[in-house]
């Protein structure tokens, strides 16, 4: 879309239901103009997670160096143990014990105090995991827009924001529901409205297929082809699966937590031009 569509959909939106859509769209649209593309979002350099100490030390990540460009779709890739799990933790500001280099965003994550790196993933990051992690007692609606509730300062309008979310993952009509009444695949969709809730630029999962069955797993592969298509999401995507490779621009193949291949899509690189 057009800096001048974009701009004309700004406009036109309102509080009308049907705007939701369109001000969603105008909203991602604002934040990518915002990024300049030349710059790396994610920089890892030698990074390295080491647990335990003494002869029970393991390295989980053994020196890895890579970069993920905004609007890239990565796929971390490998068998079980591999370090996959560790390594999204690093990139997603969730775990600080490493050595070496990470950059978010261009900045030096050792430079961030805690609050600044814990602000920086509330506003730039959401995360989606295999286990869903729902609050049960609670109506989707509430999930979806408790980590805006929770923000420091609370986001006035986490209420709209989720709805918003949920109409995005096609699941307006289940606000008022609790988790447990809904589908495997629609739980997966209530974390990924969640993890919307703040328009990140950067959706890092976990192995957001892996309880599914193929056909539901099928159904959140297209959405998120989806979101990266319209709102120029950033994805890195932890998977041991294969069917995730159509909508990767790029895959990192983990072994004993070393990068063993860096692999470029031949059919999904258009961004990397
Ligand atoms: N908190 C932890 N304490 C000790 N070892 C861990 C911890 N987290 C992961 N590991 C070890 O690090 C290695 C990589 O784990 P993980 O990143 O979960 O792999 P993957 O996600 O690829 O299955 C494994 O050997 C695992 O046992
Ligand atoms: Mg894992």
């Amino acid at each position: 879309m057009s800096d001048e569509a974009v701009s004309a959909r700004e406009v036109e939106s309102g509080d009308d239901p049907d705007s939701i859509g369109t001000s969603w769209v105008a909203e991602a649209g604002r934040k990518l103009r915002a990024h300049s593309s030349a710059e790396p979002m994610i920089r890892a350099e030698a990074l390295e997670r080491t647990f335990g100490s003494g002869s029970a030390k393991s390295r989980a990540v053994a020196g890895v160096s890579f970069e993920v460009m905004p609007q890239e779709v990565v796929l971390l890739f490998g068998p079980s143990g591999s370090g996959k799990s560790t390594l999204l933790a690093l990139i997603g500001g969730l775990d600080r014990q490493y050595t070496g280099q990470l950059s978010l965003f261009g900045k030096d994550l050792a430079t961030l105090s805690d609050k600044e790196l814990s602000h920086l993933r509330g506003e730039r990051i959401g995360f989606v995991f295999q286990a869903f992690h729902l609050l049960d007692h609670v109506s989707v609606l509430d999930n979806v827009q408790a980590p805006g509730l929770f923000a420091n300062p609370p986001l006035s309008d986490a209420q709209a924001r989720a709805r918003r979310a949920l109409e995005r993952v096609g699941l307006a009509d289940k606000a008022g529901a609790r988790p447990s009444e809904l589908s495997g695949g629609q739980r997966q969709r209530v974390a990924i409205a969640r993890a919307l809730l703040r328009q990140p630029e950067l959706l890092l999962c976990d192995e957001p297929t892996g309880n599914l069955d193929r056909q539901t797993g099928e159904s959140i592969i297209d959405l998120f082809a989806e979101l990266h298509a319209e709102l120029g999401t950033t994805f890195v995507i932890v998977t041991h699966e294969h069917r995730l490779d159509r909508i990767a621009s790029r895959t990192l193949h983990l072994e004993d937590g070393r990068l063993v291949k860096n692999e470029t899509s031949a059919t999904n690189a258009e961004e990397d031009a």
